[in-house]
């Protein structure tokens, strides 16, 4: 596979940076993202990724949904060169209804980056997500954000969250200025004051001088000593960056900033280059590992289709974990055996696409047209190898699903089985009679939303889905499905893949059933961390 010549698969993973970009709507992700890409180069002006939004979401209609509800779907790939690093950002979408496909991201990325709004802190409905994050053991660094207006006292946001995820907060840099005035910041690794410059809007890259201390301490006057003192109260409890706890989930590095104005955008970027890992080599199911520069493997981590009217195609994306990926290569997928070309791969950056000729494990390919290819597939040129699988989580509402217009079943159907594919929701179906409506399982109700109208603008099956009561779902087996069809008020379906499932419709009957009758298997879809229901 290697070519004479071709850059060293080591060396290339070196440079490369993988993460994601997780926050409550609003707190500031997409602005971040933007002010990214504005530091890297790769835009001339903030504003470019605002202005290829408007345009896609003028074009499709369920990005049109994403827009009218001001929450983001789609997970895109963006890849920008920044110093001498390969930098991947992923996207996530920031609800918690959606903390499954975060939960999906997150298995394709090596470390995060968390944005808090000042002001508000961790918002109780995106616990979910950050939980997520925690239990993933992901390296997190967290920005704090939109300084540049009052906000909450910094020390305060810190307790917040030790407490509320249990991270241990270490604060790399640190304001000069209260929230609303906001005059630099002092980079505790170095003892240096940074003093920003405003620029409109922050359109362009924020003016930063390294201004002494002694003269910091005549110019920003009370703010000064204000930042002195909560120091060394940091310094007493020995909150300072330490690798090795960041590199295990346990602290968080925290810096401090406005992406409107720019301020700490550098040192929040130049964190990921500097304190984020890079990729490393990858365990398979069987507790092997997968070598770095062994042949070439990924895995999908997430499947859409249609998701641009332009390309009405189906993209797989995958994250590369060893090797190196030419575009034409063939390769395997391990649960199937089939083989696929990779004519078609491409990089997505926004709703454009362009070609992707080699990468490297941490970047991911997005693979148009990748028929059988599901969530979770490992993907392999050379020795076979398999990943472990990404767990589904848990469904909390259910919902059930029937088209308005009974001429366009097929459409319908064709819907359900891409959507259940796509992981959009779950689909349950009778097992013993596979024509009845099915039940749509799901972690959020928005999940349903989305489910419908794509069910509508994409296969034109609008359909009905009225919410279903059942309260808890539980993995069963052959043996116990007699007895619980015996007991009222418990249903069994089947999922997709071929999971027998027993939908509940009062829980405390579920908790008498698991004391009472033991023998009966009645397991938690996802065992353990924050998602058992
Ligand atoms: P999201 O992706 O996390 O949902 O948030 P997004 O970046 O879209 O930001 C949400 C709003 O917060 C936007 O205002 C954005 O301009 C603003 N914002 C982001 N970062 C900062 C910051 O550091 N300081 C201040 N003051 N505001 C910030 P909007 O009114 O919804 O949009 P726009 O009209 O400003 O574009």
């Amino acid at each position: 596979m290697e070519t004479l010549n071709a850059p060293d698969v080591i060396a290339e993973t070196a440079r490369r940076r993988t993460f994601a970009i997780i926050s409550h709507p609003d707190a500031g992700k997409t602005t971040l993202t933007e002010k990214f890409l504005l530091y890297a180069g790769a835009v001339q002006r903030a504003g470019a990724v605002k202005a290829r939004e408007g345009r896609r979401s003028a074009t499709s209609d369920w990005m049109e949904l994403e827009r009218q509800r001001g929450i983001s779907i789609s997970s895109t790939v963006l890849q920008f060169p920044y110093r001498d690093h390969v930098v991947n950002l992923l996207d996530t979408p920031g609800h918690k209804d959606f903390s499954e496909d975060t939960y999906r991201v997150l298995a394709g990325v090596d470390a995060v980056v968390m944005v808090l709004d000042t002001a508000k802190g961790i918002e109780a409905q995106t616990l979910k997500l950050f939980e997520v994050c925690r239990s993933r053991r992901l390296p997190v660094l967290t920005f704090l954000n939109k300084y540049d207006r009052p906000g909450r006292e910094p020390l305060e946001l810190l307790d917040e969250i030790e407490s509320q995820i249990g991270l241990r907060p270490t604060p790399a840099t640190w304001p000069v200025g209260i929230a609303g005035d906001l005059r630099g910041v002092i980079d505790r690794r170095t003892d240096t004051y940074i003093r920003f410059t405003r620029t409109d809007r922050g359109a362009s890259l924020a003016p930063e001088e390294v201004v002494p201390n002694d003269q910091a301490a005549r110019e920003e006057g009370a703010a000064w000593q204000t930042a002195l003192d909560e120091i060394g109260l940091l310094d007493a409890v020995g909150a300072d960056v330490d690798l090795p706890s960041f590199l295990a989930g346990d602290s968080t590095p925290v810096f401090v900033g406005s992406a409107l104005t720019n301020f700490g955008v550098r040192m929040i970027l130049d964190a990921v280059v500097d304190l984020a890992p890079a990729p490393s080599a990858r365990v398979d199911s069987k507790d092997n590992i997968r070598a770095l520069d062994d042949d070439f493997s990924a895995f999908v981590f997430k499947v859409q289709a249609n998701m641009d009217p332009s390309h009405r195609d189906r993209l797989a994306f995958a994250r590369i974990c060893s090797g190196r990926f030419e575009r034409g290569m063939t390769v395997t997928c391990d649960r199937t055996g089939r083989e696929l070309t990779t004519k078609y791969a491409t990089t997505a950056f926004g709703a454009d696409r362009e070609t992707v000729e080699e990468a490297y494990p941490g970047d991911v390919v997005g693979l148009v047209n990748a028929t059988g290819l599901q969530i979770g597939d490992t993907i392999h040129a050379g020795a076979p190898v398999t990943f472990p699988p990404i767990p589904r989580f848990s469904p909390e509402v259910f919902a059930t699903a029937r088209p308005l217009d009974t001429g366009r079943s097929k459409q319908f159907r064709k819907g359900l089985e891409q959507l259940d594919e796509e992981g959009v929701v779950q689909v349950l179906r009778d097992p013993d009679h596979a024509e009845t409506s099915p039940i749509l399982a799901a972690v959020g109700a928005l999940q349903f939303e989305v489910f419908g109208h794509r069910l509508a603008s994409e296969f034109n099956a609008p359909a009905e889905i009225l919410l279903a009561s059942y309260q808890a779902i539980r993995r069963t087996d052959k043996e116990s499905v007699p007895r619980l069809r015996d007991i009222g008020g418990i249903r069994i379906m089947r999922r997709g893949d071929g999971e027998l499932v027993a939908l509940f419709e009062n829980r405390y009957r579920l908790a008498r059933l698991e004391a009472d009758e033991p023998e009966l298997v009645l397991e938690p879809l996802v065992a353990g961390g924050a998602f058992a229901p």
